[in-house]
């Protein structure tokens, strides 16, 4: 860890901005100091969003070959969805990162939910400082690409108040400053379309950068984390059946998911234990559903919209707990962490080309049994298919190609390291001898 004092400049933070600040938010130039001891745990404070932004700029300038600020957005009073990617240089020039999967850590959609902020922020600090000198470390951001986003609601956060534990009625902090819960507002897997189309006019301008974050990029694995309880879960979260509880809604995924959850609570020592906060959660993990029932979150959207799979971790009772915990909270959540970011090497991995080499975006990698979850390959003809072990039957499917034959394969998640399965597809035939080829002259 670095020792000392250092000056961070809030300049520029508002370059390429849409639109000018509300009034009551001014991106304020003022130079902050922030005293350095061992670490910035030895005066543990939760950092305003200001902060946040200065302290990714500083780790950018000091980390320029690991760590890159930008913002995912801004919040409906202006204020910036400060993020940071880390993702160590790549060994050999010509293959670059590809193939690197990219994960994120995601926290404070409630304003008033923000203990999460601050490990988000701590891991952020932690990994960063320690690449050089930690094994471990070395080798997460060796093969690993990850996204850090302490608050997606700078707003709400604005409003919240230290040492409240609890979201009581007409509380405000927990929505963005419309009041409007965030982690209610993502388009949802079971509305029609067109209601999706109508909503996304009224959308929060969180909501829609947020959605527009998870879409474009090919993030694989994703973390969200709230408080109010101890516990890791996982989609989905609203069910056909609309039962306010009890009553558990899987995906096709659930294995990986139950999996993911227990890399997070078996390695937490009080989540692991299931029983917190006057709930109860066998092993510490659940389902969305199974815990109560509801629509429009960011977890489902995760599944349901992207490739990337998300958990919802619920880290501590107290919804704001005092800075004076915040030590001990890192302590309790850095190996969960660790633990998780590696399963992004679950399963298998690849590449989908075409019989010249060419990168094929938007290919399919279906899984016998897991039909209903089809991969997308990225633009890079990159995919990631967390898988636990077994034995699977994979094929690739893509517009105006043949769809590759079946392979047999064996995960077994060894060393946490997926398994490489490329694909290389032919082009559909030209068939003008009939007319039931979609390629047929007689429909032009
Ligand atoms: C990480 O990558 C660097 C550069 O390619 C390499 O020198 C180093 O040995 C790697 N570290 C680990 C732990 O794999
Ligand atoms: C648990 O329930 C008891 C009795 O209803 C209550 O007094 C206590 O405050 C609750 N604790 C939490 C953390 O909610
Ligand atoms: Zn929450």
């Amino acid at each position: 860890m670095r020792v000392g004092v250092f000056v961070i400049a809030c300049l520029a933070l508002a370059a390429g901005s849409p639109a000018p600040a509300p009034a009551e938010y001014s991106e304020s130039a003022a130079v902050q100091v922030i005293e350095e001891t061992e670490s910035f745990l030895a005066h543990p404070h939760y950092l305003d969003n200001d902060e946040i932004g200065a302290l990714f700029g500083q780790l950018a300038k000091d980390y320029p070959q690991l760590a890159q600020a930008y913002k995912v957005g801004r919040s409906l009073q202006g204020r910036p969805l400060h993020a940071l990617a880390l993702n160590a240089p790549p060994a050999n020039d010509k293959s670059g990162d590809l193939l690197r999967p990219m994960v994120k850590l995601v926290a404070n959609i409630r304003g008033d939910e923000t203990l999460g902020r601050q490990i988000v922020l701590y891991m952020a600090e932690y990994l960063a400082s320690s690449y050089e000198t930690d094994d471990q470390v070395q080798r997460l951001l060796n093969t690993t690409e990850i996204h850090f986003l302490p608050s997606c609601n700078p707003d709400g956060f604005a409003l919240a108040q230290e040492g409240n534990c609890e979201s009581l009625p007409n509380y405000v902090g927990r929505g963005n400053a419309a009041g409007i819960d965030l982690n209610r507002d993502f388009p949802d897997r079971l509305e029609e379309p067109h209601v999706h189309q109508l909503h996304a006019q009224s959308r929060q301008p969180e909501t829609a950068a947020l959605a527009n974050w998870i879409i474009s990029k090919p993030f694989v694995l994703s973390a969200n984390f709230h408080g109010g309880a101890v516990v890791a879960s996982y989609p989905y979260d609203n069910s056909i059946a609309h039962n306010e509880c009890c009553e558990e809604s899987l995906t096709p995924d659930d294995r990986v998911f139950k999996q993911l959850a227990h890399a997070y609570s078996d390695n937490h020592p009080i989540m692991r234990k299931g029983s917190n906060c006057n709930d109860s959660f066998a092993g510490g993990i659940t389902n969305g559903a199974n815990w109560y029932e509801l629509s429009g979150g960011m977890q489902d959207f995760n599944y349901a919209f992207s490739n990337c799979f998300e958990l919802t971790i619920e880290l501590s009772c107290c919804k704001y707990p005092p800075a004076s915990t915040l030590p001990a909270e890192w302590q309790r959540n850095k190996a969960s962490l660790m633990q998780l970011l590696k399963q992004a090497h679950i399963g298998i991995k690849g590449l989908v080309q075409d019989a010249n080499g060419y990168p094929i975006g938007d290919a399919n990698i279906i899984v016998a049994g897991l039909d209903e979850k089809p991969i997308r390959t990225s633009k890079r003809g990159e995919y990631w298919r967390l898988l636990t072990p077994g034995l699977y039957s994979v094929h690739a499917a893509a517009f105006g190609y043949q769809t590759s034959a079946p392979q047999e394969v064996r995960v077994t998640n060894d060393n946490l390291e997926a398994l490489r399965l490329d694909f290389k597809l032919l082009p559909v035939e030209t068939n003008f001898d009939g007319i039931s080829s979609l390629y047929s002259p007689y429909f032009f």
